[in-house]
């Protein structure tokens, strides 16, 4: 979001006070924000917060005398990078679908070049009158992008459709406007987090892997166009928005929705730190402390990439690319790996460094292809997880010649 220009449009929705928020993200993050307000926002926050928050003038009035105002309506989308309305309000959802500038807000949205993001807010019968539904039709048909508004209770106490959605969503779509869509028809399946192999109904094997690197590697391709399903093993982490979450436990429930899932795929990556091994009985009550064998017999669990690697020969199409968390002799294992599994990348991470591997925001990974091995330098997992777009891009590019 650094020094993206974003033009935010608050209007009279009881959702006005979450603008706030919004803005204050957004600032976080180095965007430089204005603001302007419908007349109505203006009832529900002050201008002086918006203000306050964005540290910029607030724009209220089409018909200001004030110099710098005059020709607010057409000069403020000047040179803005996407246009936001939230909460958007069923009046000015109908005003922009009749392309209305009868007031500032909507005046320079119409005067505006840029993307234009509406997030609707209102009673969940207003939103399903046939009217803003029909509004709301128009407004994409004519390239708006709507944010869908959530289910859940409302602010007039009913429980329905109409919530205004979240930031974490609204941030993705604004993000997917400055990024190109170079994933768009890619079908993507990611495996993230660890499993855990039940020992009885207490207890349970694990791993420290805390879903991090997959889960930003969701979130940038979804970002970047693609559509993506995120097979996960439990984790703290949220849901990143509009992608299909598949949340399972065991190793055996990862490999059996892998399965399912796999055939869709144009490519997979897996970066779930999946058990090798599990507990060979499980216990179906909690076993005693006077009685529990001191040693603890084990199986080994089905290699996931080695057999997706396997599936290759029937779909040559599809990519498919592994992690490989090693301790020592990185790029021979993953070498080994690439081979062993026939896999077309193997993303090697060192789970032994401070800043790389388990639970860090951070990480340094080696990519291992048939071509040889490359080294990037430490990043964060986001900016990692695009680095790895843009390797499977350009493999994904060579592969189909
Ligand atoms: C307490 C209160 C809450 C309101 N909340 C909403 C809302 O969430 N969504 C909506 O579409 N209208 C809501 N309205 C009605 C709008 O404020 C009204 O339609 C107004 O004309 C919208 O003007 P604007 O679109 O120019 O801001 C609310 C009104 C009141 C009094």
């Amino acid at each position: 979001m650094q020094g993206r220009k974003i033009l935010f449009g608050v209007t009279g929705s009881i959702a006005a006070c979450k603008a706030a928020t919004w803005v204050s993200s957004l600032v976080q993050e180095e965007a430089q924000v204005t603001v302007m307000m419908t007349e109505a926002a203006t009832r529900f926050v002050t201008p002086l917060t918006f203000g306050a928050l964005s540290g910029q003038q607030v724009y209220t009035d089409m018909f200001s005398t004030d110099a710098e105002e005059i020709m607010a309506h057409i000069t403020l989308s000047g040179d803005a990078d996407a246009v936001l309305i939230a909460p958007a309000t069923a009046q000015t959802i109908a005003q922009l679908a009749q392309g209305m500038a009868d007031n500032l807000l909507s005046a320079a949205v119409l005067a505006s070049a840029a993307p234009v993001v509406v997030c609707p807010a209102m009673n969940s019968k207003m939103l399903a009158h046939p009217a803003t539904q029909r509004n709301l039709a128009i407004l994409k048909e004519l390239g708006y992008l709507v944010v869908e508004p959530e289910t859940g209770p409302l602010a007039c106490g009913e429980v329905g459709t109409g919530r205004l959605a979240e930031w974490d969503t609204v941030r993705e779509v604004l993000q997917g406007l400055f990024v190109e869509q170079d994933l768009a028809g890619q079908q993507i399946l990611i495996t993230a987090g660890p499993t855990r192999e039940p020992l009885d109904p207490a207890r349970y094997l694990s791993n420290r892997s805390s879903g991090k690197m997959g889960y930003f590697l969701a979130r940038t391709a979804r970002r970047r166009g693609a559509e993506v399903t995120l097979i996960s093993g439990p984790t703290n982490l949220p849901a990143p928005p509009e992608i299909t979450l598949v949340p399972v436990q065991t190793a055996a429930e990862m490999a059996k929705a892998v399965k399912e899932h796999a055939e869709n795929a144009s490519i997979i990556v897996k970066a779930a730190a999946v058990a090798d091994f599990r507990p060979k009985n499980v216990a179906s009550l909690k076993i005693k402390k006077s009685t529990a064998a001191l040693q603890l017999e084990l199986e080994p669990n089905q290699d996931i990439l080695a057999s997706l690697g396997k599936g290759k020969v029937q779909r040559p199409d599809q990519l498919l690319v592994g992690f490989a968390a090693e301790s020592n002799n990185h790029e021979a294992e993953g070498r080994r790996k690439l081979e062993a599994k026939q896999a077309d990348l193997i993303v090697v991470n060192d789970i032994l460094g401070k800043q790389t591997g388990f639970d860090v925001d951070t990480n340094q990974v080696i990519f291992i292809t048939q071509e040889g091995a490359e080294q990037l330098a430490l990043l964060s997992k986001e900016e990692t997880a695009n680095r790895i777009w843009d390797k499977v891009i350009a493999l994904h590019k060579s592969k189909r010649g």
